[in-house]
């Protein structure tokens, strides 16, 4: 098969490591991809949103797959157009419609549909500027902290959790007069979710679906989950409160009704679901929907994929998953995020990396890298995902963190707690 992988990120590279171990890829592309995609595969100078030069290009490589990394494509309707080109329909494309993708690209959409399938979530109400009013007397109703999410996608910051009331209403006047730009002009405020967080991930054909390992993500920027919110620091598989009691009241009151639902509404999906819940005192419930993989946790979750990815990804193209093999590595996987100076604020960029090929018992994957004059550069805020996998969490984290201590640029920071709940939660 001729593989093409859009995106540049870390996740991108885990995916492209675990595609060209495929007995089935004959050649793999990225693009645009980055220095550590460019090791396992070819990449392709093309943004991600280009659509005529993506068709240009699976046209005269005669592309079979698109594997679609990030959500922006998808929202913007990639697979849609794909399916309604002559030239193109009959790639494979490993991403939501559309439709699928307003899961993602609107909150308020995915709690409805949540809603309407009895899908486990924080009670919510969705206002606009116009009833602005409304919105100040649901937050009286609810007790703090109060949850307030722009609708539309905000580079990951469209999430605000104030812990009085007065800064709630202050929030939501600000969200809805553009402090994120269209994305604010739908609010959500929800109710506030007490518990565990966990990442779970699903891959679907539509009809049937496989559990992949399930990771935890660490969002805040400091130790100790201090600092701004992230992208995520680093992540942890397995996680050992989604035990097979847990992963089962997942799947039969959340996966199987998510899937029933875009069946029932008609929307086509063929990818990748990433489920954000909190585990309450063991109960699951759904904090958000991602039509993607998550970013650091892929890098954490393929290392333990004993499987053939592509097939995978063919059996959820041509509805035939449920015919596919899909196990899990018993060995831990932990990545850990080295990150630029100021991240994820301002930092700068351009900074010589140097020490990985010393790196021997760990995986580093490229997150925000370039090449320039031959030589490694940070080119992002975070910059490598360092994942190593042995019999024990504990283990694995001593290994990352050996990893790490090889690895330099000016100014680099990483997490030096990542997995500690992990360790602590299971004594
Ligand atoms: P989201 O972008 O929806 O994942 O939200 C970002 C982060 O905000 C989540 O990872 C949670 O840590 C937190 N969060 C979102 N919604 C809730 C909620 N209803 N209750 C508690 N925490 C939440
Ligand atoms: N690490 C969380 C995300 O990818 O959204």
């Amino acid at each position: 098969m001729n593989v093409l992988l859009l995106g540049s990120g870390g996740r991108e590279h885990a995916f492209a490591w675990k595609i060209a171990k495929s007995k089935k890829l004959k050649s793999l592309y990225i693009a645009p991809g980055n220095p550590g995609t460019a090791s396992v595969g070819k990449n392709v100078n093309i943004g991600i949103n280009d659509f005529e030069e993506i068709k240009k290009f699976c046209i005269a490589k005669e592309i079979n797959m698109l594997v679609v990394g990030p959500e922006e494509p998808l929202v913007n309707g990639i697979y849609d157009f794909f399916a309604a080109d002559d030239q193109l329909k009959n790639i494979a494309v490993i991403g939501a419609s559309k439709a699928g993708a307003m899961l993602e690209g609107s909150k308020d959409f995915a709690k409805k549909f949540m809603q309407k399938y009895n899908i486990p979530t924080a009670r919510h109400k969705t206002f606009t500027v116009e009833n602005i009013n409304s919105g100040f007397e649901f937050l009286e109703t609810l007790n703090a902290p109060y949850v307030l999410k722009a609708d539309g996608l905000a580079a990951g910051k469209g999430v605000v959790i104030c812990e009085n009331i007065n800064e709630a209403k202050t929030v939501l006047a600000e969200m809805l007069n553009g402090k994120f730009g269209t994305a604010s002009r739908k609010v959500v405020i929800e109710e506030f979710l007490k518990g565990i967080e966990v990442s779970m991930f699903v891959i679907t054909d539509g009809i049937s679906y496989k559990l992949l390992p399930e990771a935890k993500d660490y969002k805040r920027a400091g130790d100790g989950d201090k600092g701004a919110n992230t992208g995520g620091m680093g992540a942890v598989s397995p996680v050992y409160f989604a035990d097979s009691a847990f992963r089962q009241k997942v799947c039969s009151r959340i996966i199987e009704p998510t899937i029933a639902g875009l069946q029932a509404e008609k929307i086509d999906y063929q990818g990748f679901i990433f489920l954000g819940l909190m585990n309450d005192c063991g109960e699951p419930y759904v904090i958000e929907y991602n039509v993607r993989m998550g970013d650091p946790e892929t890098e954490a979750v393929l290392p333990r994929l004993n499987a053939d990815l592509l097939d995978l990804l063919e059996g959820a193209a041509t509805k035939t998953l449920s015919s596919k093999k899909c196990a899990t590595y018993a060995q831990a996987a932990v990545t850990v995020i080295c990150a630029s100076g100021g991240y994820p604020d301002s930092y700068e960029k351009g900074m010589e990396i140097s020490g990985i090929e010393t790196v021997d018992e760990s995986i580093v994957f490229h997150a925000g890298t370039t090449v320039c004059n031959n030589r490694l550069q940070t080119s992002g805020g975070r910059v490598l995902a360092v994942t190593s996998l042995d019999d024990t969490v504990e283990n694995a984290l001593k290994k990352s963190y050996a990893g790490i201590a090889k690895i330099e640029f000016r100014d680099m920071y990483f997490r030096k707690d990542i997995g500690q709940d992990i360790l602590n939660g299971k004594k």
